[in-house]
């Protein structure tokens, strides 16, 4: 059986998590190890037992001829880094969000084409554990017809949260409901609905967002409907994070740490109608629950191998990132605009950054990158500290 090689284009958290799993995967060899702090590239490659260590990418994917280049770098660098891979024309993942803006996806998308190699996002809960698990009850028929889904956020700053976590549960939505052909939002900052002045760049890195509290209503064929919801909480929260799949005859729930079945639609659970029941995630056979792996990382790296010996995509491949990226920057047009915004939006530009220029402003004044402090500017910039 063929085994498939690795290079690592970041060595920092997501790169190694990502890295473990693809060295724990007995099909796939870490072959390389790339990263501009030396430190970070001995950590990891002393535990994977890597020797083959660079600081230039590219001296790095001439050596050791992958057949993947994983890209875990902040958010803005994955367009420029993501270009540069692809010119050595190798299948490449980059972390999520795939890119910044539409225009980006496009190019990304367009140049691996060029160069007849595969694009993956590392949504590696699109084929982990939980939602393997999820999509075989539905498949079973556990719930009946899906006809809507619920999906809500840690509690982080709503344009952020969808950003950042919005992009998993956007993922997981698509996976049961198909593509999203429609959708209308609101977005609230400090009560009000955004204006333009309420257009600010992200924090980490992540382009440009809008909305403390946001809802959005996505319509999919075959009158499925999704809520999605990324409301500012005072506390993040991670149990707050989930998806719930309503059926005709049942309902289903993600939420870490499990999933839950519940054999009626509409009722409260009771002896009658039947009461939530867990169901166990599923592993690949060769995954070892007790190694540094992650299991969502590992499926994803599972479903790299798969992929490639089918000569198929990854099932969390870039036109899958890519539509993600259309709901994401649908929902900041629809909450600017006010109005219901048809995907996929033939304008690829930021619709915020669109929105402040329509309003003769020009790019917001620059934020901190890290969230915590990137808050407290926010909340100063609302008024509500004064120091
Ligand atoms: N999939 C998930 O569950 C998940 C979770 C958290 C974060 N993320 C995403 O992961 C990304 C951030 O990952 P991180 O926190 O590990 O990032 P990071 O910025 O902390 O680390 C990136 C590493 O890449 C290196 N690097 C950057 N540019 C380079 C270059 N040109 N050449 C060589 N090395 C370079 C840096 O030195 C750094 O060590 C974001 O896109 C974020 O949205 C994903």
């Amino acid at each position: 059986m063929k085994s498939y090689r690795v290079a690592m284009l970041g060595c920092r958290s997501r790169g190694t998590s990502a890295a473990r799993a693809y060295h724990a995967h007995p099909r796939i060899q870490v072959v390389g190890l790339c990263d501009l702090v030396q430190e970070r590239l001995d950590t990891l490659g002393d535990e994977l037992g890597v020797s083959t260590r660079f600081a230039d990418l590219d001296e790095m994917i001439r050596q050791t001829q992958p057949d993947l280049v994983a890209i875990p770098t902040g958010t803005e660098f994955h367009y420029p880094l993501a270009m540069r891979v692809l010119e050595h024309g190798v299948n490449i993942e980059v972390e999520k969000p795939m890119c910044t803006d539409l225009a980006e996806a496009d190019e990304v998308l367009a140049k691996a084409q060029a160069q007849g190699v595969r694009v993956a996002v590392h949504h590696q809960g699109r084929v982990g554990g939980s939602m393997r698990t999820m999509a075989r009850a539905y498949a079973e028929g556990r719930i009946g017809k899906l006809r809507y889904i619920y999906a809500s956020d840690k509690g982080y700053y709503g344009g952020y949260g969808l950003m950042n976590i919005g992009v998993h549960l956007l993922n997981y939505v698509i996976k049961f409901a198909g593509h999203c052909r429609s959708l209308t939002a609101t977005a609230l900052t400090a009560g009000h609905l955004i204006t333009p002045e309420d257009v600010i760049p992200s924090a980490n890195g992540m382009g440009t967002i809008a909305g403390e509290n946001i809802t959005a209503t996505l319509q999919h064929d075959d009158n499925v409907t999704t809520n999605l919801l990324l409301h500012r909480f005072p506390v993040v929260d991670s149990t707050a994070s989930g998806i719930q799949l309503f059926g005709t005859e049942g309902r289903m729930i993600w939420r870490s740490p499990g999933i839950w079945w519940l054999p009626t639609p509409h009722f409260l659970p009771d002896e009658e109608h039947g009461n939530w029941q867990a169901l166990e995630e599923e592993a690949p056979d060769h995954y070892d629950p007790n190694g540094p792996a992650n299991l969502d990382d590992y499926w994803f790296a599972e479903e790299w191998v798969r992929a490639l010996d089918e000569g198929r995509d990854h099932e969390a491949s870039g036109i899958e990132g890519r539509h993600v990226m259309e709901i994401m920057m649908g929902v900041f047009e629809s909450a600017a605009y006010g109005t219901r915004i048809h995907l996929p939006q033939t304008q690829r530009d930021h619709p915020l950054v669109r929105w402040r220029r329509e309003h003769g402003l020009g790019d917001p004044a620059p934020m901190p990158r890290p969230y915590y402090d990137w808050l407290a500017a926010e909340d100063h910039r609302l008024g509500r500290t004064t120091s």
